[in-house]
């Protein structure tokens, strides 16, 4: 592994997602001893004036119960905090950045020892529309200048853009000031346990191989479901809405996952290049493909519009050309102020042929990858019921993680993937190509979603969605089981 000075500058410290998500990620990665205090420093960056002091008690609450903490807990945190650092300026001034680059080239005169190298990760925790002018900034003040080694890596998050066009432009404008190995956008649900179980599950099991395409499979539906609206994020969400929230990426990316070719390899670019050529096989979307909904009560938010189009709700089915999939509709579901919150991915086989114990009633075979909460996978089948009769009933294969892997903490999506930065893997980041292509398929239902072409139906908070949601899904051929329901084991 690599050594020297780490320096993590996270911009937009004082951000939701940096007190939420990254600082949390990073302190857990410490504690796990993967950021060791003798090479690695933190630095917040944002507008606001204020101490080292001051960003260390923001995001300290977010970091762990200090009242419950264990006293060894208290000492890491206390070490964790002492790491961070704080320097502010503006998004596109000179000298707030040279200033960053000051402070960070005197961390690592005092941290290197010996090697002299020196790594500069910088997290744009930040809106997009600042993307270009931070990263103009970096580039001209703030890389690594060690010719002992080390590298400049910035980290972006969705939204990467509105449209083609926009992402485009945003992809052009990094792409004159990074190469492509330093930039790594960040789709966090491919940090998810069993998103990256997905390869492992499809390619090193026999059990799939035979079965993973057309001929055995009917559809395929892979669901988001929150049960909370968009409170106090109405202002960003109404801008984008669920399919640019969840759907274009999270969804479209395990979607990926799930319809690939195997790739020549584990590389990196083996597996983003097999995710490209699906995506390319996406077929355009129909509208009579697409459900939209608007929760009750979303344009309530004083932030939202009161004539609001924005899509809450979405099921949009895709349908893939290509030999394995051709005929199998892949259904992405996605929707706020729902009944429940939960993910998961639910392949239905075809009915069994020349069926001889007339249990077609009884529902299909299904193949579950619960994402959350309770992760597991579960194999619905039909067994003879237990007893004199000649009966039979759904039942289920079920492996329940927190059944099968007592004691192991499962780590958090971002705690993953800031370490696969550190160590310059991009396996599960998006390339740029692949973002193009993700936005091909949704802009023209976009721009019309936009124009107020297509508009939401209303639904009920607390709700399953729109009825109409569920007869597209019949449409498509799902069949609902009925009188089973999949209960994780009690532990
Ligand atoms: C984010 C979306 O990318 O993912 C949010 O912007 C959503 O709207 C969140 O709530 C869901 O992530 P998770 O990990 O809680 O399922």
């Amino acid at each position: 592994p690599e050594t020297g000075c780490l320096s993590i500058v996270l911009l937009g410290a004082s951000g939701d997602l940096a007190k939420k998500k990254t600082f949390p990620a990073l302190y857990n990665l410490f504690r796990q001893g993967f950021l060791p205090p003798d090479e690695v420093h933190i630095f917040g960056y944002a507008r606001s004036k204020i101490s080292d002091e001051e960003l260390r008690n923001r995001i300290r609450g977010y970091l762990s119960n200090e009242k419950s903490a264990s006293s060894e807990n208290l000492e890491n945190l206390r070490n964790f905090l002492q790491l961070v650092k704080y320097v502010s300026g503006s998004y596109d001034s000179e000298e707030g950045f040279q200033l960053l680059d000051k402070e960070i080239s005197k961390q690592e005169l005092s941290k290197n020892t010996v090697e002299g190298s020196s790594r500069r990760l910088f997290y744009l925790a930040l809106p997009p529309s600042v993307y270009p002018s931070v990263c103009k900034m970096i580039r001209h003040f703030c890389t690594n200048k060690s010719d002992l080694g080390g590298w400049t890596r910035i980290v972006v998050e969705k939204p990467f853009g509105k449209d083609l066009g926009s992402a485009e432009q945003l992809s052009a404008q990094i792409g004159e000031l990074f190469e492509e190995p330093q930039i790594f956008r960040i789709d966090h649900y491919l940090g998810k346990e069993l998103v990256q179980n997905m390869l492992v599950l499809r390619f090193a099991n026999r059990f799939f191989l035979p079965l993973w395409n057309r001929d055995n499979i009917d559809n395929i539906q892979i669901v988001f479901r929150e049960d909370f609206g968009t409170e106090g994020r109405g202002g960003y969400f109404d801008e984008y809405g669920i399919v640019r929230d969840i759907i274009q990426n999270h969804l479209l990316q395990i979607l990926c996952l799930l319809a690939m070719e195997k790739p020549v390899s584990l590389k990196p670019e083996h597996i983003r290049d097999e995710k490209v050529k699906v995506l390319q096989s996406v077929l355009p979307i129909k509208d009579e493909d697409v459900v939209l909904g608007q929760y009750e009560g979303y344009r309530d938010d004083p932030t939202v519009p009161d004539n609001s189009n924005t899509p809450t709700f979405a099921t949009v089915i895709l349908r893939i050309n290509n030999e394995r999939w051709e005929g199998v509709p892949f259904i992405l579901k996605a929707g706020k102020a729902l009944d429940s919150r939960k993910a998961d991915i639910r392949v239905q086989f075809k009915d069994v042929p020349g069926d001889i114990f007339r249990c077609k009633k009884q529902g299909r075979n299904e193949f579950v990858i619960r994402l959350q909460p309770s992760e597991a996978m579960y194999m619905k089948l039909t067994v003879k019921t237990p007893g004199l009769e000649m009966q039979t009933i759904q039942s289920e294969l079920d492996l329940s993680y927190g059944q099968r892997y007592q004691g192991v903490t499962i780590p958090e999506a971002y705690e993953r993937l800031i370490l696969d930065i550190i160590r310059g893997d991009q396996q599960h980041f998006v390339r740029r190509d692949e973002l193009k292509v993700a936005w091909e398929i949704f802009t023209p239902l976009l721009h019309r979603i936009d124009g107020g072409e297509m508009k939401p139906v209303p639904y009920k908070p607390g709700s399953r969605g729109p009825a109409a949601a569920d007869e597209l899904l019949e449409k498509a051929g799902y069949v609902q089981t009925h009188g089973y329901v999949w209960i994780p084991p009690a532990l």
